[in-house]
């Protein structure tokens, strides 16, 4: 049985990813506003996993006998400068969700329940990959600059990326 204070952290994690989906959701509409396809369905895959992270937390907590307790979603920001403003949004997102995974660390650790440090570790790795892939692209657009080609060709780039499903989740749902 899980404690208290994790219950009620997990519960609180299983917002912020709902959030974090909804919030890349809306940056996918931007740029099916703006034209670039490719863009639009990085950012849908990125709300897709978000849920994916989300549903993790949900079925680690029934699985350890805590309540789950939905909470309301707050409004994502829907409109941004450009598309670099875009991705410096993931990035500063990634790294305050980075900031959440590593709290609730802390709190297993501090609780002595190691069954719980052992399943968040999968997300200390994935918030890595998370920040490098935000930073990969920032610097990319950065190096493009105003230039429209370039624009297009890291469009075409983005439109590649697959959905895989989580590891902790394949065969659950
Ligand atoms: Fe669920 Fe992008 O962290």
């Amino acid at each position: 049985m899980i404690c208290d204070k994790l219950k009620d952290a997990i519960n609180a994690q299983i917002n912020a990813e709902m959030y974090s989906s909804y919030l890349y959701l809306s940056m996918s509409s931007w740029f099916e506003k703006k034209s670039l396809k490719g863009c639009a369905s990085w950012m849908k895959i990125q709300a897709q996993e978000e849920l994916c992270h989300a549903m993790i937390f949900y079925n680690y907590l029934i699985e350890r006998g805590g309540v789950v307790e939905l909470d309301v979603i707050d409004k994502p920001k829907y409109d941004w400068n450009d598309v670099l403003d875009v991705f410096e949004h993931v990035y500063r997102h990634e790294t305050h969700v980075t900031c959440l995974i590593n709290d609730l660390m802390t709190c297993a650790i501090e609780e002595k329940d190691h069954a719980s440090a052992a399943f968040l570790q999968w997300f200390v790795t994935e918030q890595v990959e998370e920040e490098a892939a935000a930073e990969e692209i920032i610097a990319k657009l950065k190096l493009i600059g105003s230039d429209t080609a370039g624009l297009f060709a890291i469009n075409g780039e983005l439109a590649a990326r697959t959905f895989v499903m989580p590891l902790p989740l394949s065969g659950k749902i």
